[in-house]
Parts: C-alpha cells; sequence; structure tokens
C-alpha cells in the first residue's frame, strides 16, 4: 500500500464509550476530560484514530442516542470548549476523531420535536417527523406493524389522536427525510463539526433513514433456515436504496474540507454485496462488517466471511474493515468461552446459554484479535477489549439502565453488562475511572475482578491482553504487510486459518483440536501464547515473519 493511501483504509480506530471511559470531573460519568486525560494510554497502545459516541447534548433515554441538540455538548460531558481542545490535543498525539452523529431520529426534547407537539396534527412542523393517524376504530391501534427495536410497537399515541414513529425508544422519534429541512440541517451540523476539526463521522442506524412512503405492514417473517428468495424483496424501512442519495450529498460536504474527512456506516445488511451499496466511489468509505463480529469461532465461517467482504467490498474499490466488539453487543471473550449463544447481538434478545469458560473465551479473544489486526483493511478496537473485560452478566437488575430491559418487559436485559466503566489502576472500585476524592459512584457498578484487569495490572506483564494488543498494533504500524493490502491463504488442514502478506508476513491460527506444525518462517513476531517445538496449540494464533 503506497503511504500516500487515506488514512482510513488502513487505520484502527479505537472505540470510546464516552459515559465509560474515564470521569474527569469525578461525578461517576466519563466525560471529554477524561478522555483528554487519556490521550496519552492511548498513544501509547497505537491506535490511530478514536470514534467517540454521541456526546451531544441528550435526556440519555438511550446514553446520548437521543440528541436534543447536535451543535451543544452535554454538560454532564463537558462543553464545547473542551470538545475543541480534545480534538487539537489528540490531533497533537497523532489521533484522530470521529464524533458519532445520529441521523434517523431526535430526542423528543430536540426543539422540532417539541415545535411539531406544539403545532399539532396537520401542522407544517409536524412535517418533519413521521405522524399518521391510527388505524381501527378511533384509530386506537398503531397505524402499521412495526416494532421497535428496543421492544414493544414502534409507534406511540399522542393525546390529540395522532401517532409518531419511533425505530428505537418513544423518546427517540424518526425523522422524515423526505423532508428537504431535514436533509439540509444534517449537511450543516457535518459542516458545523467538520469546521471545528472532525476528522469524520460514525453514522447510527445508516441503513434506517428513509421509510417506504405508504409505510407498509412487514413482510411476513422469513424462516431463517429457509432459503433466501431468488429476488430480494426490498424491507418498508431497513437498507432501502433510497438512502444512497443522501450519503452521496455527505459525501460532497465531506470532500468539501480539506485532508481526507470519512464516514463509517452502521448499516446492518443482509449481504456483502447490499452492504457494499454504502462504500461506493461517490458514498461512504467504510461500514462495520457486522457479518465478523457475528462469525462464531469457526475456521469456515470465519473464512467465508473474510472472502467474502475482500471480494465484495474490493469490487467496489473500498477497504474491508475488521470489528469483534462494541457498546451494543455481549464482549467477545464471553462469546467465545460459551458452547451457544444465541441471539446475543443488540437488539435482539440475549440470553447466555450454558456455562461460561472465561479462560477459553480468552484464549479465543487473544487468537482473534491477532487475526483482526492482519487482515487487509482497517479495524475497530471497543474500549476495553484490549484489557480482555467480560461481559458483567451479573449485574442487579435495579442498576439495570438500558431502554431495552424496561421496554421488553425485563425479557432481555440489555446492554449494560459491556458498558461498564473501565477499570484504570488500584484494587478497589471506581479503579481510577473517576478521580480521587470522587463525590459520584460510577454510574454501573464495577466488579470486584475489575483489578486484575486494570491498566495498571497489565501494563508490563508480558502475559496480559493489554500486552498483546500494545505488541500487535505497534508491529502492525511497522510491518508494511499489515493495513491495506492483499492476503494469500495458505493450504492448511480444515480448522486451521493460515495466510500470508507480503512483503514476508504470516498468520497462523488454530482453530482445531490438534496441534499445528508452523509453517517454515524466518522469526516469531508475536503470538497469542505459548508455541513449543513450533506447534501452534488450539485456539492459539501467531504472526511470523519469512
Ligand atoms: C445504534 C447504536 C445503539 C443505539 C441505536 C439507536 O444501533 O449503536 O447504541 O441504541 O442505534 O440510536
Ligand atoms: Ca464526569
Amino acid at each position: 500500500m503506497s503511504s500516500t493511501a487515506p488514512w482510513w483504509r488502513s487505520a484502527v480506530i479505537y472505540q470510546v464509550y464516552i459515559r465509560s471511559f474515564a470521569d474527569g470531573n469525578g461525578d461517576g460519568i466519563g466525560d471529554i476530560a477524561g478522555i483528554h486525560s487519556r490521550l496519552p494510554y492511548l498513544k501509547s497502545l497505537g491506535i490511530d484514530a478514536i470514534w467517540i459516541n454521541p456526546w451531544y447534548k441528550s435526556p440519555m433515554a438511550d446514553h446520548g442516542y437521543d440528541v436534543a441538540d447536535f451543535r451543544a455538548i452535554d454538560p454532564r460531558f463537558g462543553t464545547m470548549a473542551e470538545a475543541e481542545a480534545l480534538i487539537e490535543e489528540a490531533h497533537r498525539h497523532g489521533i484522530r476523531v470521529i464524533p458519532d452523529i445520529v441521523p434517523n431520529h431526535v430526542s423528543d426534547q430536540h426543539a422540532w420535536f417539541r415545535a411539531a407537539l406544539a403545532a399539532g396534527p396537520g401542522s407544517a412542523e409536524r412535517e418533519r417527523f413521521v405522524f399518521r393517524p391510527g388505524r381501527g376504530p378511533d384509530g386506537a391501534e398503531p397505524p402499521n406493524d412495526w416494532m421497535s427495536c428496543f421492544g414493544g410497537p414502534a409507534w406511540t399515541r399522542l393525546p390529540d389522536g395522532q401517532w409518531y414513529l419511533h425505530l428505537f425508544a418513544p423518546e427517540q422519534p424518526d425523522l422524515n427525510w423526505e423532508h428537504p429541512d431535514v436533509r439540509a440541517e444534517f449537511e450543516d451540523i457535518l459542516r458545523f463539526w467538520f469546521s471545528r476539526g472532525v476528522d469524520g463521522f460514525r453514522i447510527d442506524v445508516a441503513h434506517g433513514l428513509v421509510k417506504h412512503p405508504e409505510l407498509p405492514d412487514l413482510p411476513p417473517r422469513r424462516d431463517p433456515d429457509a432459503p433466501a428468495p431468488a429476488e430480494r424483496v426490498p424491507h418498508p424501512h431497513w437498507d432501502r436504496d433510497e438512502v444512497h442519495e443522501i450519503y452521496r450529498a455527505w459525501r460532497r460536504v465531506a470532500d468539501e474540507f480539506p485532508g481526507d474527512r470519512s464516514f463509517v456506516a452502521e448499516a446492518w445488511a443482509d449481504s456483502p454485496a447490499r452492504l457494499a451499496n454504502y462504500v461506493r466511489q461517490d458514498r461512504l468509505h467504510t461500514a462495520f462488517n457486522f457479518d465478523f463480529l457475528m462469525a462464531s469461532w469457526d475456521a469456515r465461517q470465519l473464512r467465508e466471511v473474510i472472502d467474502g467482504s475482500l471480494t465484495t467490498l474490493g469490487s467496489v474499490g473500498a477497504p474491508a474493515t475488521w470489528v469483534l466488539s462494541n457498546h451494543d453487543v455481549t464482549r467477545h471473550p464471553s462469546r467465545f468461552g460459551r458452547k451457544v449463544v444465541k441471539k446475543w447481538v443488540a437488539n435482539e434478545t440475549y440470553r447466555p446459554e450454558g456455562p461460561l469458560d472465561f479462560e477459553l473465551g480468552t484464549r479465543r479473544a487473544r487468537a482473534a484479535a491477532l487475526l483482526m489486526l492482519s487482515l487487509p483493511g482497517g479495524a475497530y478496537v471497543y474500549q476495553g477489549e484490549e484489557l480482555g473485560l467480560p461481559e458483567v452478566e451479573d449485574l442487579p437488575d435495579e442498576v439495570l439502565q438500558d431502554p431495552c430491559w424496561e421496554r421488553s418487559g425485563h425479557a432481555d436485559r440489555g446492554r449494560d453488562g459491556c458498558r461498564v466503566p473501565l477499570p484504570w489502576s488500584g484494587q478497589e472500585a471506581p479503579f481510577g475511572f473517576s478521580p480521587e476524592g470522587a463525590t459520584g459512584e460510577p454510574w454501573l457498578p464495577q466488579p470486584a475482578l475489575w483489578k486484575d484487569h486494570s491498566v495498571e495490572a497489565q501494563t508490563g506483564d508480558a502475559t496480559s491482553m493489554l500486552e498483546l494488543y500494545r505488541r500487535a498494533l505497534h508491529l502492525r504500524r511497522g510491518l508494511p504487510a499489515l493495513g491495506e493490502g492483499d492476503m494469500t491463504w495458505l493450504d492448511a488442514p480444515a480448522g486451521v486459518l493460515a495466510f500470508t502478506r507480503e512483503p514476508g508476513f504470516v498468520c497462523v491460527v488454530n482453530l482445531s483440536a490438534e496441534p499445528y506444525q508452523l509453517p517454515e518462517h524466518t522469526s516469531l513476531l508475536l503470538a497469542s501464547g505459548p508455541v513449543e517445538d513450533g506447534l501452534l496449540p488450539q485456539d492459539h494464533a501467531v504472526w511470523l515473519s519469512r
């Protein structure tokens, strides 16, 4: 890859879930001051950029994904001056900054929605949202059968009789993207932040903005095991073709600014080909690869996803990205440490099945990190993944905050378990998350075992997850073979993933039960665990040079 290729084609982007990263002012909630103080840590970790979950003014019905004002920082997180200083200081450390933008919906406290409520049925103000009369006698039934991703119907009725659409919580009314005000407003918000120096945006629910104009009922649910129909039936609100027109306009906005500004789409598409539609030359730059995140610890599945992603994205000139965890899914050492984990992705009832073997999950997570960080393209690291944090599965009911918990009638415990504040140092809570003398407790309780996972506990311990990530990220920066480029599979038995990248790099991951004799090499660069007599044990990975 030539050194003039834009940074986003091979970047490792660290996800900062701001509430839980570091608390600067001691109220128990992570904030901008906390991120600022930890920039040296991020720098030494060896990442290229940070994506920060929403930091805008918000009533926090969905922890910031309900935005009341896109041009203001929520006071719990800090001030605009602090945000500007953070962007500047991150840049001084060579770290790019990507905020989250949430275009599908706003908060019910957003000025537009308040105006829409006040103006009443039939008003121009309501046209910026999706208001409809109900069905049935007296319009007492929702306009259609769409469901909220957090459980229950996607419609809420107002005292004046009208219903409004919310694909997420009722506090998150969906915008009407057919309305020119909505399009103009978001282009302006992009310019607002691009002028403040941000390097790009992560686009929340990028596949949801455009709805079928007639808002028809959902198609009948397809049996997931039945063969896919020959022709794709468009969904009434997910991944509609018309959404790409919006991103063509956004691309033009990004291109107005100097430097390489870039977008990453949170788009849940049902095939690599559908995902590739988001990342054409005239649209967005990259998209999260959720097929990789959802793959089981299974060599055949992983290889299929890797090949499918590289071929399909490559055919439209886009780099692949790889991701194992984020703030919406069960942390991967806890996923990989179970025989079966059904439906562990956000917005679907999550129930861990069977006992957790955390050592097994950790072994696999270590190997998975070496796989992910050596595949062609970019990668995402979710805060705490470099510390090997488990999902916290035993949070008491009364502390749960994710709207999924209430909206599912307590069937779905939601996503709080992957959002517990990070351990930095010390033997007890708040483990350095909040400063000395803090007045507030961490917003979710940290388990006692956090002491073994803290940055302090792992630093300098060559066997720790943190040092594995540090070594891998530093090697990756120095090795010309890594980042964007080609890979070639080596012949290997079933259950073993082995590939080369030029010049002179080999990655081998053993997912089979048999120890695997390493291919010819000149040196062992990095191993996820002990390798003896050139034999790679089950659930281990190595980087070699040859
Ligand atoms: C995305 C976010 C998730 C949020 C939802 C609604 O899926 O990642 O955290 O709850 O959108 O904005
Ligand atoms: Ca704080």
